[in-house]
């Protein structure tokens, strides 16, 4: 197993709830070449910054139309997933078709199809850590329409010990968010 990226807190700031928040430590770490059946594995820091619960960047792909499958393998995690709407094959990032956030608990698998956008939120007390079966690689543009829109869809923040959701201003007639279980998932 490899140690492939870091992500700290000032290379999340285009990312996060408040963008003036900075600094070195690590958010996350992905570690490639697992086993057999999965390539990455994923550990999210359960610190948190303000009250934004700690996530990874989040990202759509572009370089394969390949279906994602990941595990939550401990911690406790909310997988937020928007879906791409598509106006005569045309795609505006801005445009959500829905969005959703699924509740993992350990051992929980998730398919994930390309029109998905896709960001974790460690909402626990300890590392969140989980693994997926992608190996066609993150070209830049997998990340840059995110960063354009300053995020996903919608923060996830902890308000009163409650996981609550703050929609991201920069998108146009965000749907409302769809709480699931990873069963009642689907793509
Ligand atoms: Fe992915």
């Amino acid at each position: 197993m490899l140690l492939k990226s870091t992500r700290t807190l000032s290379e999340m700031s285009p990312v996060l709830l408040d963008k003036n928040v900075s600094g070195s430590s690590p958010v996350y770490w992905v570690f490639s070449n697992v086993s057999k059946k999965w390539e990455n594995m994923t550990v999210i820091s359960p610190r948190s910054f303000g009250e934004e619960f700690p996530k990874t960047f989040g990202h759509y792909h572009t370089s394969s139309n390949s279906i994602e499958r990941y595990k939550l393998l401990c911690g406790q995690g909310i997988l937020l997933m928007q879906k791409r709407k598509f106006v005569d094959d045309d795609w505006s990032p801005e445009n959500i078709e829905r969005i959703c956030f699924v509740e993992l608990m350990p051992g929980d698998e998730i398919e994930i199809s390309v029109e998905w956008g896709h960001s974790w939120s460690n909402i626990g007390t300890e590392p969140l850590i989980t693994l997926d079966d992608w190996k066609d690689g993150h070209p830049p543009q997998d990340y840059s329409q995110i960063e354009k829109l300053g995020g996903m869809g919608y923060f996830l923040v902890n308000r009163n010990e409650n996981a609550t959701f703050i929609p991201n201003k920069n998108y146009k007639n965000l749907p409302t968010p769809e709480w699931l279980s990873a069963s009642e998932f689907h793509n």
